[in-house]
């Protein structure tokens, strides 16, 4: 055996599980909500979380060790990244697509196997029906399911914000834009910009909820709609998160089409998503993304920046580009 090959980076990923329930279970119990009010001790946490006495040490000193506490004597604090993203009452929480990846996603993935084998959704609709119908006949699971959309996409809608030349342009929408946040965030970086999310009609109440709490339900509206039914609506700049890798191969290619006929010449459509790198070596959690997409629907696939922009160009857009916009996000940019 050579001296310089080690099991360390196999064990640590197969146990990487873990590190990453310990986390999940912190925020489910509400322990970083718990200490943003000042760092408290032991004996004090472990009966505000409910926890029995066997487990509550281990668990707070197994988050330490992670990074995720910070520990001062027999006292736990916050570290500042939790205290700023963990905390439910901030409005920085990205919380929402942890909480689903607990009370969803950990299990669902169990059945991995599974779906590698049969090709086969392994969530809520495992039995038959569509993902958003089931998801969307709970008011709990509806709201849960929005705002994890807002905790994964809310560093894309930063930077798309930033990145993306809004001066060009009026006036958008966000084809299924679930909470608002891109919305939110464009429109609060850009005053002479207006626009809203063009959704199913379950999420309009949430969407209209989330833009009152920026103040910003003069700028940005709600419009119902269904994509399998209507066009989409007429607008400069049409966004695209997340939506395509839903969807099987006809029905990407539909919505691409769907975005160039309802926008004008030189209109711009901004599809983003953790797009896979060309050579498909790279981006890895572009590639899980695309086995959670094989977990959640019957049809969805990730894919890459030259994939889109083939689709783009074979609906009619004259000019395409890739563009990297935070750790696993890239956009993908197409002007009729
Ligand atoms: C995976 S979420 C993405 C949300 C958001 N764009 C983001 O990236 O955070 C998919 C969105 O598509 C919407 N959607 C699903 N089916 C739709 C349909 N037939 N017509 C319009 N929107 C739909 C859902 O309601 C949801 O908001």
């Amino acid at each position: 055996m050579s001296a310089a090959v080690s099991p360390e980076k196999i064990l640590q990923l197969g146990f990487g599980f873990w590190g990453s329930k310990t986390l999940l279970s912190a925020i489910e119990l509400g322990l970083f909500t718990q200490l943003a009010e000042g760092p408290l001790g032991h004996a004090e946490l472990e009966k505000r979380l409910g926890l029995h006495p066997r487990s509550s040490r281990d668990f707070f000193d197994a988050l330490v060790a992670l990074g995720m506490l910070r520990k001062d004597g027999d006292r736990y604090a916050n570290t500042p990244e939790c205290a700023q993203f963990l905390d439910r009452s901030k409005p920085t929480y990205v919380g929402g697509i942890l909480e689903m990846l607990n009370a969803r996603l950990y299990g669902f993935w169990g059945s991995l196997s599974e779906a590698l084998k049969t090709g086969k959704p392994q969530n809520e609709s495992k039995a038959g029906g569509d993902i958003f119908g089931q998801l969307y006949s709970d008011p709990a699971r509806l709201r849960g399911f929005l705002a994890a959309m807002t905790g994964v996409s809310m560093g894309s809608a930063m930077a798309i914000a930033q990145k993306f030349p809004w001066k060009e342009y009026k006036t958008f929408f966000d084809v299924g834009g679930a909470q608002g946040a891109v919305a939110v965030q464009v429109a609060r970086a850009h005053p002479h910009v207006t626009g809203g999310s063009w959704d199913l009609p379950q999420t309009g109440p949430i969407f209209e909820e989330y833009v009152r709490s920026h103040g910003l339900e003069k700028r940005l509206r709600f419009q119902a709609g269904n994509f399998f039914k209507e066009p989409l609506p007429k607008a400069d700049v049409l966004i695209m998160g997340h939506i395509l890798h839903d969807w099987d191969l006809p029905t990407k290619k539909m919505l691409v089409k769907k975005a160039y006929d309802a926008l004008p010449a030189g209109g711009a459509f901004l599809v983003y998503e953790a797009l896979i790198d060309d050579a498909r070596r790279e981006n890895a959690f572009g590639l899980l993304m695309s086995l959670n997409m094989l977990i959640e629907t019957p049809g969805g696939f990730d894919y890459t920046g030259a994939d889109c922009q083939g689709w783009m160009r074979e609906a009619g857009f004259r000019e395409t580009r890739v563009e990297h916009l935070v750790g696993p996000d890239s956009m993908v940019v197409g002007i009729k």
